[in-house]
C-alpha cells in the first residue's frame, strides 16, 4: 500500500510538471482527485489494510491528497501568471504594418477628370446596357438595315439583332425616349469593337459621349463647349481644328483635332509627324434621330459627340500601348 501511494505520487509529479495549459491540470485534477480518481481509490482499498496499520495509512493518503491539492494550485498560478506575462510582451509602441491600399485605374482617373469638367458646365452622367439591340446600336440611330456605315464598326454579335455596342451613341436613344428636352448628358462607359488587338486599338476600350438637345442649340455651341473642354483638359494654349466628316446619326459632322502636345505641332512620332490629333466625333444630332425617339425636329435641335478614353488616357500620360490599360500589372497601375 505505501508503495502505491508513493508511485501515484511520483507518477503525478512527472504529469504536472509536463502540463502546459489550465486543460492540462484540469485533466490531471480529475484523474487524482474526482469522486472515482485514484485517491478515492486509495481509500476505498483502505478497508483490506489490517486495523493496526489503518491510522497510518490513512494519514499518508491524506498528506498524498493535501499534496496533490497544492501543487496542483501552485501550477495553476505559475500556468496564469506566465499567460499574463506573455500578453504584456506585446510591444504597443510598434507602428502598424501597412495595408496597401488601390489607386483608381488610369481609365477610371481620365474618365473623372472629363465628367468633372462637363459637370461644370451643366451636364449630368447617365448609362446603358454594354449589351444592346440592333436596334439601339444602329437602327435608331439612323443606320438602316444593309447600309454600308455599319461597316465602319466592326461589330460583335451576341445572337441576331442583339450585339455588344459599339460605341455609347446608344444611350442617346434611351436617354431621349425617357426624357423630354432640354438633355444635357454625359455617357461614359465600355464598347467592343471586333478588331485585332495591337498597340493601337482593342477589343475593348472606353467612350465618353456627349448629348445636348434643346430649342436652338447651334453649331457654335457645339463648337464653343467642346473648345472650353479642350482648354480645361489640355491646356488654353492649345490649338484645335474641325473637319468635316460623316457619320450617319449626325448632320453636318465634324471631327476635333487638337495641336500635338508632344511637339506643340511641329510633327513627332505620336502625332505621326502631322502635327495634329484627332481627338473626338462630333456633330448636330440628325432629325431622323428626332423620329425615332419621338421629339419634333422642327421645335428641338441639339448636338452630339463621342471620344475613346484609351486614346485621351495615352496622349496625356504619354503610354504607347492600349494593352497596358487591360493587363492590371501593377507595375502599370502604381504609376498613376
Ligand atoms: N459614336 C461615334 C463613334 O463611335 C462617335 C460620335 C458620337 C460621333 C456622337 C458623333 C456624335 O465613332
Amino acid at each position: 500500500m505505501r508503495e502505491t501511494i508513493k508511485t501515484l505520487l511520483e507518477e503525478f509529479r512527472r504529469e504536472i510538471a509536463s502540463a502546459i495549459t489550465s486543460s492540462d491540470l484540469e485533466h490531471i485534477r480529475i484523474k487524482y482527485l474526482a469522486r472515482k480518481g485514484q485517491i478515492a481509490m486509495l481509500y476505498e482499498s483502505l478497508r483490506d489494510v489490517p486495523a493496526s496499520e489503518k491510522p497510518s495509512v490513512g494519514k499518508e493518503i491524506n498528506q498524498l491528497r493535501d499534496s496533490v491539492q497544492s501543487e496542483l494550485d501552485a501550477k495553476r498560478e505559475e500556468i496564469e501568471s506566465t499567460r499574463v506575462q506573455s500578453v504584456s510582451k506585446i510591444d504597443l509602441s510598434l507602428p502598424g504594418r501597412p495595408k496597401p491600399i488601390g489607386t483608381k485605374h488610369p481609365i477610371t482617373q481620365t474618365i473623372d477628370a472629363i465628367k468633372l469638367i462637363f459637370a461644370r458646365m451643366g451636364f449630368s452622367v447617365a448609362d446603358g446596357p454594354e449589351i444592346e439591340s440592333d436596334y439601339y446600336n444602329f437602327e435608331a440611330l439612323n443606320f438602316p438595315a444593309d447600309h454600308p456605315a455599319r461597316d465602319m464598326q466592326d461589330t460583335f454579335f451576341v445572337e441576331k439583332d442583339v450585339v455588344l455596342r459599339t460605341h455609347t451613341s446608344p444611350v442617346q436613344i434611351r436617354v431621349m425616349e425617357n426624357q423630354q428636352p432640354p438633355v444635357r448628358v454625359i455617357i461614359p462607359g465600355r464598347v467592343y469593337r471586333n478588331e485585332a488587338v495591337s498597340t493601337r486599338s482593342h477589343v475593348l476600350f472606353h467612350q465618353i459621349e456627349g448629348l445636348y438637345v434643346d430649342k436652338g442649340v447651334t453649331f457654335s455651341e457645339l463648337k464653343g463647349t467642346l473648345v472650353s473642354f479642350v482648354k480645361q483638359f489640355y491646356g488654353s494654349d492649345v490649338k484645335y481644328k474641325f473637319r468635316p466628316t460623316f457619320f450617319p446619326f449626325t448632320e453636318p459632322s465634324a471631327d476635333m483635332y487638337i495641336s500635338c502636345f508632344i511637339c506643340s505641332g511641329k510633327g513627332c512620332r505620336v502625332c505621326k509627324f502631322g502635327g495634329w490629333l484627332e481627338i473626338l466625333g462630333s456633330g448636330m444630332v440628325h432629325p431622323n434621330v428626332y423620329n425615332f425617339v419621338g421629339y419634333d425636329p422642327e421645335v428641338y435641335s441639339g448636338y452630339a459627340f463621342g471620344m475613346g478614353i484609351e486614346r485621351i488616357a495615352m496622349l496625356r500620360y504619354g503610354i504607347d500601348d492600349i494593352r497596358l490599360f487591360f493587363e492590371n500589372d501593377v507595375r502599370f497601375l502604381r504609376m498613376f
